[in-house]
Protein backbone atom coordinates (compact mmCIF):
# COMPACT_ATOMS: atom_id res chain seq x y z
CA UNK A 1 0.00 0.00 0.00
CA UNK A 2 1.28 3.55 -0.87
CA UNK A 3 -0.33 5.91 0.97
CA UNK A 4 1.15 9.00 -1.15
CA UNK A 5 -0.94 7.12 -3.90
CA UNK A 6 -4.25 8.29 -2.49
CA UNK A 7 -7.30 7.95 -3.97
CA UNK A 8 -8.23 9.82 -6.71
CA UNK A 9 -12.06 10.76 -5.75
CA UNK A 10 -13.93 11.93 -8.29
CA UNK A 11 -15.34 15.66 -7.60
CA UNK A 12 -18.84 15.83 -7.70
CA UNK A 13 -19.72 18.38 -5.46
CA UNK A 14 -23.37 17.08 -5.59
CA UNK A 15 -22.37 13.84 -4.32
CA UNK A 16 -19.35 13.99 -1.91
CA UNK A 17 -20.11 17.31 0.18
CA UNK A 18 -17.30 16.60 2.00
CA UNK A 19 -13.25 15.47 0.73
CA UNK A 20 -11.13 15.89 3.67
CA UNK A 21 -8.56 18.64 2.89
CA UNK A 22 -5.71 16.14 3.21
CA UNK A 23 -7.15 14.06 0.53
CA UNK A 24 -7.49 16.96 -2.09
CA UNK A 25 -4.39 18.50 -1.30
CA UNK A 26 -2.17 15.41 -1.91
CA UNK A 27 -3.96 15.20 -5.68
CA UNK A 28 -1.77 17.74 -7.57
CA UNK A 29 1.44 15.94 -7.02
CA UNK A 30 -0.01 13.17 -7.96
CA UNK A 31 -1.23 13.87 -11.28
CA UNK A 32 1.55 11.79 -14.10
CA UNK A 33 1.93 9.22 -11.43
CA UNK A 34 -0.96 7.82 -11.14
CA UNK A 35 -2.16 4.58 -12.77
CA UNK A 36 -5.37 3.46 -14.06
CA UNK A 37 -7.39 2.68 -11.12
CA UNK A 38 -8.44 -0.63 -10.39
CA UNK A 39 -12.02 0.06 -9.46
CA UNK A 40 -13.94 3.37 -9.99
CA UNK A 41 -17.75 4.30 -9.74
CA UNK A 42 -18.71 7.53 -11.92
CA UNK A 43 -22.01 8.55 -10.77
CA UNK A 44 -23.54 5.29 -10.28
CA UNK A 45 -27.32 5.31 -9.57
CA UNK A 46 -29.37 2.20 -8.73
CA UNK A 47 -33.14 2.17 -7.29
CA UNK A 48 -34.95 -0.74 -6.36
CA UNK A 49 -38.24 0.23 -7.59
CA UNK A 50 -39.22 3.26 -6.46
CA UNK A 51 -36.27 3.15 -3.75
CA UNK A 52 -33.46 5.12 -4.70
CA UNK A 53 -31.03 3.21 -3.31
CA UNK A 54 -27.43 4.62 -4.96
CA UNK A 55 -28.30 8.75 -5.80
CA UNK A 56 -24.89 9.25 -7.84
CA UNK A 57 -21.48 7.61 -5.85
CA UNK A 58 -18.25 8.25 -7.65
CA UNK A 59 -14.76 7.08 -6.17
CA UNK A 60 -11.77 5.46 -7.34
CA UNK A 61 -9.51 2.92 -6.01
CA UNK A 62 -5.90 2.64 -7.19
CA UNK A 63 -3.76 -0.73 -7.27
CA UNK A 64 -2.81 -1.43 -3.47
CA UNK A 65 -5.22 0.86 -1.97
CA UNK A 66 -7.91 0.14 0.90
CA UNK A 67 -11.37 1.59 1.10
CA UNK A 68 -13.56 1.13 3.86
CA UNK A 69 -16.98 1.91 3.39
CA UNK A 70 -19.27 2.63 6.11
CA UNK A 71 -22.39 4.08 7.03
CA UNK A 72 -26.04 3.44 8.47
CA UNK A 73 -27.87 0.35 7.91
CA UNK A 74 -29.95 0.77 4.42
CA UNK A 75 -27.37 3.82 3.28
CA UNK A 76 -26.17 1.40 0.47
CA UNK A 77 -22.93 0.12 1.29
CA UNK A 78 -23.84 -3.08 0.26
CA UNK A 79 -25.51 -2.40 -3.03
CA UNK A 80 -22.42 0.01 -3.92
CA UNK A 81 -20.11 -3.26 -3.35
CA UNK A 82 -22.71 -5.88 -5.01
CA UNK A 83 -22.62 -3.40 -8.11
CA UNK A 84 -18.78 -3.52 -8.63
CA UNK A 85 -19.35 -7.15 -8.86
CA UNK A 86 -22.25 -6.92 -11.13
CA UNK A 87 -24.21 -8.85 -9.02
CA UNK A 88 -26.73 -6.02 -9.17
CA UNK A 89 -26.88 -4.07 -12.84
CA UNK A 90 -26.84 -0.09 -11.81
CA UNK A 91 -29.46 2.33 -14.06
CA UNK A 92 -26.65 4.57 -15.21
CA UNK A 93 -23.46 5.87 -14.39
CA UNK A 94 -20.29 4.03 -15.34
CA UNK A 95 -17.99 1.40 -13.50
CA UNK A 96 -14.83 -0.03 -14.22
CA UNK A 97 -12.89 -2.79 -12.87
CA UNK A 98 -9.47 -4.25 -13.80
CA UNK A 99 -10.63 -2.76 -17.36
CA UNK A 100 -13.75 -4.07 -17.58
CA UNK A 101 -16.24 -1.65 -18.16
CA UNK A 102 -18.99 -3.25 -15.24
CA UNK A 103 -21.60 -1.03 -16.75
CA UNK A 104 -21.65 -2.48 -20.05
CA UNK A 105 -24.32 -5.54 -20.93
CA UNK A 106 -21.75 -7.26 -23.11
CA UNK A 107 -19.13 -7.39 -19.93
CA UNK A 108 -17.47 -10.89 -20.08
CA UNK A 109 -18.91 -11.89 -16.21
CA UNK A 110 -16.39 -14.92 -15.87
CA UNK A 111 -13.52 -12.44 -16.59
CA UNK A 112 -14.87 -10.13 -14.37
CA UNK A 113 -15.39 -12.40 -11.65
CA UNK A 114 -12.06 -13.93 -11.90
CA UNK A 115 -10.71 -10.93 -11.51
CA UNK A 116 -12.81 -9.76 -8.29
CA UNK A 117 -13.21 -11.84 -5.31
CA UNK A 118 -16.46 -11.05 -2.96
CA UNK A 119 -16.81 -12.12 0.79
CA UNK A 120 -19.82 -11.95 2.46
CA UNK A 121 -20.99 -12.31 6.22
CA UNK A 122 -22.23 -16.00 5.36
CA UNK A 123 -19.52 -18.09 4.21
CA UNK A 124 -21.18 -20.62 2.09
CA UNK A 125 -19.37 -23.39 2.11
CA UNK A 126 -20.44 -26.52 0.80
CA UNK A 127 -21.06 -28.72 4.47
CA UNK A 128 -20.44 -32.03 2.21
CA UNK A 129 -17.29 -31.21 0.87
CA UNK A 130 -13.41 -31.13 2.57
CA UNK A 131 -11.76 -27.22 3.42
CA UNK A 132 -9.45 -28.24 0.18
CA UNK A 133 -12.11 -29.48 -2.02
CA UNK A 134 -14.32 -25.89 -0.90
CA UNK A 135 -11.11 -24.02 -2.41
CA UNK A 136 -9.94 -26.07 -5.18
CA UNK A 137 -12.94 -26.39 -6.84
CA UNK A 138 -13.80 -23.05 -8.75
CA UNK A 139 -10.16 -22.87 -9.67
CA UNK A 140 -10.87 -25.96 -11.36
CA UNK A 141 -14.30 -25.58 -12.76
CA UNK A 142 -13.40 -22.20 -14.22
CA UNK A 143 -9.69 -22.06 -14.97
CA UNK A 144 -9.29 -25.33 -15.68
CA UNK A 145 -6.53 -26.04 -13.63
CA UNK A 146 -5.38 -29.46 -12.53
CA UNK A 147 -6.16 -30.91 -9.16
CA UNK A 148 -2.42 -31.20 -8.43
CA UNK A 149 -2.28 -27.24 -9.18
CA UNK A 150 -5.28 -26.13 -7.50
CA UNK A 151 -4.37 -28.45 -4.18
CA UNK A 152 -0.99 -26.05 -3.98
CA UNK A 153 -3.03 -22.89 -4.44
CA UNK A 154 -5.11 -24.32 -1.80
CA UNK A 155 -2.08 -25.19 0.40
CA UNK A 156 -0.74 -21.75 0.41
CA UNK A 157 -4.15 -19.74 0.52
CA UNK A 158 -4.79 -21.95 3.38
CA UNK A 159 -1.45 -21.00 5.07
CA UNK A 160 -1.93 -17.43 4.01
CA UNK A 161 -5.49 -17.52 6.67
CA UNK A 162 -3.55 -19.60 9.18
CA UNK A 163 -5.38 -22.85 8.23
CA UNK A 164 -2.55 -24.73 6.80
CA UNK A 165 -3.66 -27.69 8.85
CA UNK A 166 -7.22 -28.04 8.23
CA UNK A 167 -7.18 -28.60 4.77
CA UNK A 168 -8.89 -31.78 4.83
CA UNK A 169 -11.56 -30.82 7.92
CA UNK A 170 -15.00 -30.00 7.12
CA UNK A 171 -17.04 -26.86 7.51
CA UNK A 172 -18.97 -28.20 10.61
CA UNK A 173 -15.25 -28.94 12.25
CA UNK A 174 -14.27 -25.40 12.34
CA UNK A 175 -15.68 -22.58 14.26
CA UNK A 176 -17.02 -19.52 12.55
CA UNK A 177 -13.81 -17.29 12.32
CA UNK A 178 -12.38 -20.22 10.49
CA UNK A 179 -14.56 -20.70 8.08
CA UNK A 180 -14.84 -17.71 7.47
CA UNK A 181 -10.63 -17.47 7.02
CA UNK A 182 -11.74 -20.43 4.73
CA UNK A 183 -14.33 -18.35 2.58
CA UNK A 184 -11.24 -15.98 1.71
CA UNK A 185 -8.80 -18.74 0.89
CA UNK A 186 -11.70 -19.66 -1.48
CA UNK A 187 -11.33 -16.02 -2.68
CA UNK A 188 -7.75 -15.73 -2.57
CA UNK A 189 -7.85 -19.30 -4.37
CA UNK A 190 -8.70 -17.47 -8.31
CA UNK A 191 -5.92 -14.70 -7.84
CA UNK A 192 -8.12 -11.94 -8.49
CA UNK A 193 -6.75 -8.35 -8.40
CA UNK A 194 -9.63 -6.84 -5.84
CA UNK A 195 -11.25 -8.02 -3.17
CA UNK A 196 -14.39 -6.86 -1.83
CA UNK A 197 -15.54 -7.69 1.92
CA UNK A 198 -19.07 -7.13 2.83
CA UNK A 199 -19.41 -6.99 6.82
CA UNK A 200 -17.34 -10.55 7.05
CA UNK A 201 -17.53 -10.13 10.95
CA UNK A 202 -20.62 -9.28 11.76
CA UNK A 203 -21.86 -12.85 12.85
CA UNK A 204 -18.62 -13.64 14.86
CA UNK A 205 -17.85 -12.69 18.40
CA UNK A 206 -15.12 -10.83 19.37
CA UNK A 207 -12.13 -13.01 19.57
CA UNK A 208 -13.32 -15.00 16.16
CA UNK A 209 -13.39 -11.57 14.27
CA UNK A 210 -9.81 -10.48 15.57
CA UNK A 211 -8.34 -13.43 13.85
CA UNK A 212 -10.44 -12.87 10.44
CA UNK A 213 -9.20 -8.70 10.77
CA UNK A 214 -6.15 -9.99 11.33
CA UNK A 215 -6.38 -12.03 8.05
CA UNK A 216 -7.79 -8.70 6.02
CA UNK A 217 -4.87 -6.31 7.25
CA UNK A 218 -2.11 -8.76 6.06
CA UNK A 219 -3.71 -8.46 2.86
CA UNK A 220 -3.78 -4.93 2.90
CA UNK A 221 -0.14 -5.24 3.79
CA UNK A 222 0.76 -7.67 1.06
CA UNK A 223 -0.70 -4.90 -1.63
CA UNK A 224 -3.80 -6.57 -2.30
CA UNK A 225 -6.82 -3.64 -3.49
CA UNK A 226 -9.91 -4.33 -1.16
CA UNK A 227 -13.05 -2.83 -0.13
CA UNK A 228 -14.43 -3.63 3.26
CA UNK A 229 -17.43 -2.64 4.37
CA UNK A 230 -17.49 -2.73 7.94
CA UNK A 231 -18.65 -1.63 11.17
CA UNK A 232 -15.55 -1.90 12.56
CA UNK A 233 -14.63 1.82 13.54
CA UNK A 234 -11.13 1.33 14.87
CA UNK A 235 -10.24 -1.33 12.22
CA UNK A 236 -11.11 0.87 8.86
CA UNK A 237 -9.11 3.94 10.70
CA UNK A 238 -6.21 1.70 10.83
CA UNK A 239 -5.90 -0.21 7.89
CA UNK A 240 -7.52 1.66 5.42
CA UNK A 241 -6.21 4.37 3.18
CA UNK A 242 -9.64 5.84 2.55
CA UNK A 243 -12.54 5.93 4.71
CA UNK A 244 -15.72 6.55 2.71
CA UNK A 245 -19.01 7.54 4.89
CA UNK A 246 -22.17 6.44 2.93
CA UNK A 247 -25.40 8.66 4.20
CA UNK A 248 -28.71 8.34 1.65
CA UNK A 249 -26.86 6.92 -1.17
CA UNK A 250 -24.27 9.12 -1.39
CA UNK A 251 -20.94 9.67 -0.76
CA UNK A 252 -21.49 12.10 2.11
CA UNK A 253 -18.18 12.26 3.72
CA UNK A 254 -14.48 11.01 2.76
CA UNK A 255 -10.74 10.97 3.62
CA UNK A 256 -8.25 9.24 5.83
CA UNK A 257 -8.48 7.43 8.72
CA UNK A 258 -8.09 10.18 10.77
CA UNK A 259 -11.42 11.73 9.72
CA UNK A 260 -13.26 9.78 12.11
CA UNK A 261 -11.78 11.65 14.78
CA UNK A 262 -12.37 14.50 13.13
CA UNK A 263 -16.01 14.50 11.48
CA UNK A 264 -17.05 17.21 8.91
CA UNK A 265 -20.87 17.02 9.10
CA UNK A 266 -23.11 16.57 11.48
CA UNK A 267 -24.30 13.25 9.61
CA UNK A 268 -20.78 11.80 10.20
CA UNK A 269 -20.65 13.06 13.73
CA UNK A 270 -24.09 11.64 14.56
CA UNK A 271 -23.03 8.43 13.35
CA UNK A 272 -20.61 8.23 15.15
CA UNK A 273 -21.67 8.77 18.24
CA UNK A 274 -24.66 7.10 18.14
CA UNK A 275 -23.06 3.96 16.63
CA UNK A 276 -25.18 1.99 14.12
N1 LIG B 1 -32.34 -6.88 -3.83
C1 LIG B 1 -33.01 -5.85 -3.31
N2 LIG B 1 -34.29 -5.63 -3.62
C2 LIG B 1 -34.97 -4.58 -3.10
N3 LIG B 1 -34.43 -3.68 -2.26
C3 LIG B 1 -33.14 -3.84 -1.92
C4 LIG B 1 -32.36 -4.93 -2.41
N4 LIG B 1 -31.11 -4.82 -1.89
C5 LIG B 1 -31.13 -3.74 -1.11
N5 LIG B 1 -32.34 -3.13 -1.12
C6 LIG B 1 -32.69 -1.90 -0.40
O1 LIG B 1 -31.69 -0.95 -0.67
C7 LIG B 1 -31.42 -0.15 0.49
C8 LIG B 1 -29.95 -0.20 0.77
O2 LIG B 1 -29.60 -1.53 1.13
P1 LIG B 1 -28.11 -1.99 1.38
O3 LIG B 1 -28.17 -3.44 1.63
O4 LIG B 1 -27.25 -1.51 0.28
O5 LIG B 1 -27.75 -1.18 2.71
P2 LIG B 1 -26.50 -1.30 3.66
O6 LIG B 1 -25.94 0.08 3.79
O7 LIG B 1 -25.60 -2.37 3.21
O8 LIG B 1 -27.18 -1.67 5.06
P3 LIG B 1 -26.71 -2.70 6.22
O9 LIG B 1 -25.71 -1.94 7.07
O10 LIG B 1 -27.98 -2.98 6.98
O11 LIG B 1 -26.14 -3.92 5.59
C9 LIG B 1 -32.31 -0.69 1.57
O12 LIG B 1 -33.45 0.14 1.64
C10 LIG B 1 -32.67 -2.07 1.10
O13 LIG B 1 -33.91 -2.47 1.59
MG1 LIG C 1 -25.09 -4.24 3.97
Amino acid sequence: MKREDTMNLAQDAAVQPVAHAALSAQQPQQQGQQQQPVVELKDVHKSFGSNQVLKGVSFAIPKGQVVAIIGKSGSGKSTALRCIDRLEIIDSGTINVCGHAVHDPAIDLRQLRQDVGIVFQSYNLFPHLTVEQNITLAPKAVKNLPTAKAREIAARTLQQVGLADKAQAYPEQLSGGQQQRVAIARSLAMEPQVMLFDEVTSALDPQLTGEVLRVIEALAQGGMTMVLVTHEMEFAARVADTIIYMHEGKVWETGPGAMLKNPQTAELRDFLSHGL
